[in-house]
């Protein structure tokens, strides 16, 4: 079907906290990467976002913080708003679910379905708190995990084992807003009866022609659908969120997933006048973009509702992403382990391409995906700095240096193969790219990128004008070959401009700025032309695109997240560490149950990974204090072949004359690296206290030195 106008959507983020890296690669990065392809197509294209405002998770953060649900929501809108702001989200309309036009649409939404008789009104018992007078959500039950017996377990979840919960089963319940034990209570709820669409999701989802839907996606949805549909309680007892419009729904409101994605409409609404052509008319492809906990209010509950209602149009595909790992670990905003966009972009100003690079590359879009800063700093350097920057920083250079800063001539009688295989490879790009993007690869569409930067960069090494140039004075005819070169070369970087621009939308216009060209010739229809820079045309001296991610910068990333971690953990954690300068990182061990919920984990290695590591006994023979360096000690160790010199940030822990004679474990093969111009040689393992004290990793019974440890 041709679709005349585009409506997508990414996923509204509660306002109950900042968004962080996991949420960008998750959805709003792709759907940002898809609509900035569809703007270039000129495509008639409205993309929705905004604050989800309502719901337990808002009052729970309002509770944590001692403010009111209000003050969360304006607090962190304004956060998240501007997160995405500086990361270019390029949102049509960032709204909030606490806007007027909002409960206004929402409840109009409500009233149209209880007017046809839709909801199935129910009674039910529900827990009650007597002495503050209100009902209570399973999140606002505290008790006993039946499971691990830890104390402040939720109604719906055990947040230290992870067992889901009902608050029936909780031991010792009591109220999270007063220590009042709940009681049961009648309370009346409108139920939307899914069972009755369960046919007509059948036919839409199994039956229909869903087969573009990514598997995960789809699965999820079959999976629903087999098990069988429930009736699902569309209200709830709350004084936060949109009151139920009915007259005997006194401290009733709507339940947030009803009320979050009939937002996509409101904020439409808010967007344009036109706001129903985007809604209703048949020739709009809708897509949701989200994380895949979402999946299910958006194929399965959202969509009936819509049909229930009738006249909207129904979603296209609903491309949702797995999680995003940070360093190997599950992001936990509770123990904030997580990578904050609103920190990143404080420690990283205009490195806004770079991170969008980095989620994007490796986006999780077929399973959950780990983002390490080692990977980010490795995919920036090798990447975009190495073959894209490098690639168009030569074009550049040379073209000043051989060509006068001019765009030099092409001599078409001149050209070779390389010459037409590389703008046969200008053109093949611009189809793979857009054949990605058109089917929600944005991994496959940036590589894409990339590899015609590294053809680029292959033709420009093989080519070799610099040396052609030195030619010049025997031959005065070779100066054709130089233009020639750098004709396509630049001719290339204004196409790679344009490839780039969805995914890196801040080195685009840059690049624009330095080829003096306009924004509009990031229009997609100009890709694969190569008259795109006019010949003769001067063009500006060069501006670095990128540039390289030191090894001190990703240390400092690692030991932000560690420290993160220990303020978010009960000081009473243990947290082992290894020592080679910096005495913070964190290694996994056992713990006591009771703090094991909030050690490091790391990702899982495997033997053979394990058997890389070559552990050694080795003997304190010197130790003494490096200058200018409290933290540093230089160790000399016996290791029975050698002598090795080591230096570990222990010296505020030990003196030097106290450790003589002790046996350590040294990891042996860790590569060199020098500090405070001493070579050290390896790492010596510590172990620290939940008070902070340092304690040796040392064989129980003296060993030979250069023993192996396994
Ligand atoms: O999971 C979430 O963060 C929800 N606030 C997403 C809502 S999406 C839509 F339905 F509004
Ligand atoms: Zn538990």
């Amino acid at each position: 079907m041709d679709f005349k106008r585009y409506l997508v959507t990414a996923a509204l983020p509660y306002a109950n906290g900042p968004v962080h890296i996991g949420h960008l690669a998750g959805c709003y990065l792709p759907a940002d990467i898809y609509v900035r392809y569809l703007r270039a197509r000129k495509r008639d294209v409205k993309f929705i976002c905004g604050t989800d405002e309502h719901g337990v998770p808002i009052t729970i953060r309002a509770m944590k913080e001692g403010i009111t649900p209000q003050d969360v929501v304006d607090k962190y809108h304004a956060i998240i708003k501007e997160s995405f702001a500086d990361i270019g989200i390029s949102f049509d309309i960032f709204s909030r679910t606490s806007n007027k036009i909002h409960a206004e649409t929402s409840q109009a939404f409500f009233m149209n379905l209880f007017n046809k008789g839709v909801f199935d009104e129910r009674e039910s018992e529900q827990y009650y708190d007597e002495s503050k007078g209100i009902f209570l959500a399973d999140r606002y039950i505290i008790g006993t995990c039946p499971v691990c017996g830890n104390n402040n377990a939720y109604g719906d979840q055990c947040e230290k084992c992870g067992s889901t919960l009902s608050p029936e089963q909780l031991l010792n319940p009591h109220s999270a807003l007063s220590s009042a034990v709940p009681v049961k209570r009648k309370t009346k709820h409108w139920y939307f009866p899914l069972d009755k669409y369960e046919e007509w999701l059948k036919e839409w989802i199994v039956d229909g022609k869903r087969d573009e839907w990514k598997a995960n996606v789809y699965g999820q949805c079959k999976s629903w659908i087999d098990s069988g549909l429930q009736p699902r309680a569309m209200t709830r007892d709350s004084t936060w969120g949109v009151p139920v419009p009915l007259p005997d729904a006194k401290g009733k409101v709507l339940y947030v997933w009803f009320d979050a994605p009939i937002g996509y409409i409101s904020a439409t609404k808010e967007l344009t006048n036109q706001w129903s052509d985007y809604w209703c008319e048949k020739d709009t492809k809708l897509v949701h973009f989200i994380g895949k906990d979402n999946i299910v209010f958006h194929c399965i509950i959202f969509p009936a509702m819509l049909k229930a209602h009738g006249g909207f149009v129904l979603p296209e595909n609903v491309p949702a992403n797995e999680f995003l790992n940070i360093e190997g670990e599950k992001v936990s905003t509770s123990r904030n382990w997580a990578v904050w966009v609103n920190e990143y972009v404080k420690d990283f100003p205009d490195q806004q391409d770079t991170l969008r690079y980095v989620l994007c590359a490796n986006a999780p879009e077929n399973k959950d995906n780990d983002f390490t800063w080692k990977d980010f700093q490795d995919r920036i350097n090798n990447e975009l700095v190495n073959i894209f920057g490098n690639f168009v920083n030569r074009a550049f250079v040379l073209m000043h240096k051989l060509c006068n800063g001019r765009v030099p001539k092409l001599h078409i009688d001149l050209m070779d193969d390389a010459d037409r295989a590389l703008m046969q490879e200008i053109m093949n790009s611009k189809f793979k790219v857009q054949n990605c993007l058109e089917h929600y690869k944005f991994r496959d569409g940036l590589f894409e990128v990339i590899d015609l930067a590294r053809r680029a960069n292959k033709y420009m090494q093989d080519k070799q004008p610099w040396i052609t140039a030195k030619t010049l004075e025997e031959t005065p005819a070779n100066q054709a070959l130089i233009d020639n070169c750098l004709h396509i070369c630049l001719q290339l970087t204004a196409n790679l401009a344009i490839l780039a621009n969805p995914f890196l939308p801040f080195t685009a216009k840059k690049m624009c700025y330095m080829m003096k060209v306009v924004d509009r010739m990031l229009e997609w229809e100009n890709a694969g032309k190569m008259d795109l820079l006019k010949i003769n045309y001067p063009l500006r001296a060069p501006e670095l695109l990128f540039r390289k991610i030191e090894d001190t910068e990703v240390a400092a990333q690692v030991e932000k997240l560690r420290n993160n971690l220990k303020q978010a953990i009960p000081a009473k954690m243990e947290t082992p560490i290894k020592t080679q300068e910096k005495t913070t990182e964190t290694v996994k061990t056992e713990a006591a149950p009771e703090t094991q919920i909030a050690l490091v984990k790391k990702a899982e290695i495997s033997i053979d990974e394990f058997s890389k590591m070559d552990l050694r006994v080795g003997t304190i023979l010197k130790a003494e204090k490096v200058e200018k360096a409290d933290k540093l000690l230089k160790l000399e160790l016996d290791m029975g072949d050698e002598i090795r010199t080591v230096v570990s940030g222990i010296a505020l822990h030990f003196k030097p004359e106290e450790i003589i004679g002790k046996q350590v474990t040294v990891v042996a093969n860790l590569a060199p690296r020098k500090m405070r111009g001493i070579e050290s040689k390896g790492m010596i393992l510590m172990a620290q206290n939940p008070d902070g004290r340092l304690i040796f990793v040392s064989p129980l019974e003296m060993a030979s030195p250069g023993s192996e440890v396994r």
